[in-house]
Order: C-alpha cells, then structure tokens, then sequence
C-alpha cells in the first residue's frame, strides 16, 4: 500500500504572526464597547488604527487611549448606515499608503421588539445599521485590498460583527438578529468571492459581553440575562470587549491565514453549534 501522500506544505507561523506592524486598519464602531477594545487591541499588535464612530467624544477617547499606549490612531467620523460616508472615510484611510489590510465593521446597535409589535421603521434603522453599516465597509475594504494586491503580495483581512444572537432565538430579537443573520451570509458569500485575491473573511459572534450597549438594558433585565448567562456558561462568567477583542485581533492576523468564510464564537461557551 502506498504510504498516504502528506503535503510538504509547512506554514511558518512564529508568534510574530500577531505582529501588525506596517498594516493599516479601520474599525468602526470603535467608539465604544467591542469596538474600542479592538482598536486598542491593534494599534498595540502594531497596527496604524483608523477609528471611525458617530460618536465624536468616544472616538476622541479611543485615539486618546491609543497615543498613550505608544500607538497610531487616526479617526473618521461617519455613520456606517451613509454609504458615501463609508465609502470617503475608507479611501481617505488608504491615501497615505496605498492600502487598507484589516477592516473590523464593529458598529451596531441593539433592538428589541416582539415581532408582533414589530414596525417597518425598527426593522429598516436596524438593517441600515447593522446589515447595510457592515456591507457598504465590506465593500468598500474589499475594493481597496483588491486594488492592493495587484501590486504588492495579496493580503488583507475582513472581520464582521455577528452575534451569539444567529445561534438561539430569543423574544424580542427578531430586527437583531436577522441583520446578525444577514451579516453572517455576507461573511460567507465575500469570502467565496475576495479568497482568490488572497482576503480572508470572517465574522465573531459573541456571547454577552459587558459594554455600554448591554448596560443599556433596563437593571432587572440586565441582572437577569446576565445571571443567566453565566449558569449556562462552563466558565462561570460572561465576556468582556477584551474578550472579543483578542478574537478581531486573531482573525486580523497571519495566524488565521488558513482561515476564511468561519465564524469565530467567544461565547464561554453558551451555545456550542456544530
Ligand atoms: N455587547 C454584547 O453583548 C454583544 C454581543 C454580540 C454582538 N455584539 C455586537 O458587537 C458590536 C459592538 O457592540 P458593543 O456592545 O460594543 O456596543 P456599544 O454600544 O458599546 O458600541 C457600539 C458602537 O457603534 C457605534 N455606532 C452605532 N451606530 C452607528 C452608526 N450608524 N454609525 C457609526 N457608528 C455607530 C456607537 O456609536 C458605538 O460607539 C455590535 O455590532 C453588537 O451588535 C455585542
């Protein structure tokens, strides 16, 4: 029997594949929460971190947090639902140097509604935000790596925001999480697209993580979903940004160069799909 042919293929990926330096990144949603922590979370790996929000004072913040940590932090304001606004902010990002790396669309908002109370209006502002805010970066991002990688070695990494809301139902989640759903097909469907020209596509979908949007939630609400998370977690607690931010950081990085069209879950464990 002929022994099984093993590739001579060895990827030598050294720990410097966390190493981001010289790479460029936009992140939106990067005013607050998960988007914060991520450009942080960059800008420390080396990266140039463009931070774009609507929120002026948080992004002014973010850059703040950045510069003390040694970093480079640039920032757009914009809202993700303009897709001129988008399309402007990314092209202006990639004008110094040519090229755009790492795109994380982190921008989002919650709604809750049962479908029964449900209006057009919550479920087109949801959809504007959280699909359409996602796709018009995705796009934008990939035309730029595209056009980069016809002159220098292909590279570049999309990191979308889904949510642990695209594995359970829950009441109230239905604009939530079929924008959440959505995005999750826009992941898989680019990756099959941009993988040839050697951009990789992900998206996260975290459990609850304590941030300024899940503070939002009325106190007994709050206190209940997190109690209830942390039962159904085996490590006994729910996530913080940091949490997901070293999962952007991953998927933005050469360790995750064999790893496209997937969804990454830091949920602690809360829900365990196949
Ligand atoms: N916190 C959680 O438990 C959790 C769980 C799963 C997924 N997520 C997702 O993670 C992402 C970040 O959430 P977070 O918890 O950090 O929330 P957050 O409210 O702390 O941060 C969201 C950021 O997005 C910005 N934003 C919202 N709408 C925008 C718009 N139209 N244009 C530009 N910026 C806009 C906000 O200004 C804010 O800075 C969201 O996509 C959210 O759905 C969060």
């Amino acid at each position: 029997m002929t022994p099984r042919q093993v590739s001579p293929y060895r990827p030598v990926m050294p720990l410097t594949a966390y190493d981001l330096s010289g790479r460029t990144a936009f992140v939106t949603g990067a005013a607050s929460g998960i988007g914060r922590a991520s450009a942080v979370l960059l800008a420390e790996a080396g990266a140039s971190v463009h931070c774009a929000d609507r929120d002026t004072q948080g992004l002014h913040e973010t850059a703040t947090l950045i510069k003390a940590a040694g970093g480079t932090a640039h920032t757009h304001y914009l809202d993700v639902a303009d897709r001129a606004q988008v399309e402007q902010a990314v092209a202006s990002a990639t004008a110094a140097t040519g090229r755009l790396d790492i795109m994380a669309a982190i921008a989002g908002i919650m709604h809750n509604s049962p479908v029964l109370e449900t209006r057009d209006e919550d479920l087109d502002r949801v959809l504007s935000i959280n699909f359409k805010g996602v796709l018009y970066a995705c796009q934008a991002a990939a035309r730029a790596m595209i056009t980069a990688a016809t002159s220098a070695a292909p590279r570049g990494s999309i990191i979308t925001m889904a949510s642990g809301a695209v594995d359970t139902g829950g009441p109230g989640l239905l604009c939530y999480g079929a924008a959440k759903a959505a995005v999750v097909q826009l992941t898989k469907t680019l990756a099959t697209e941009v993988g040839p020209h050697g951009i990789r596509v992900n998206a996260v979908a975290p459990g609850w993580i304590r941030t300024p949007m899940t503070d939002r939630h009325d106190s007994d609400a709050q206190a209940h979903t997190e109690g209830l998370m942390i039962r159904m977690s085996p490590l006994g607690r729910v996530g913080e940004p940091e949490d997901i931010a070293h999962a952007v950081l991953h998927l933005a990085s050469d360790a995750s160069a064999f790893t496209t069209g997937q969804i990454l879950r830091p949920n602690g464990g809360v829900a365990m799909p196949w």
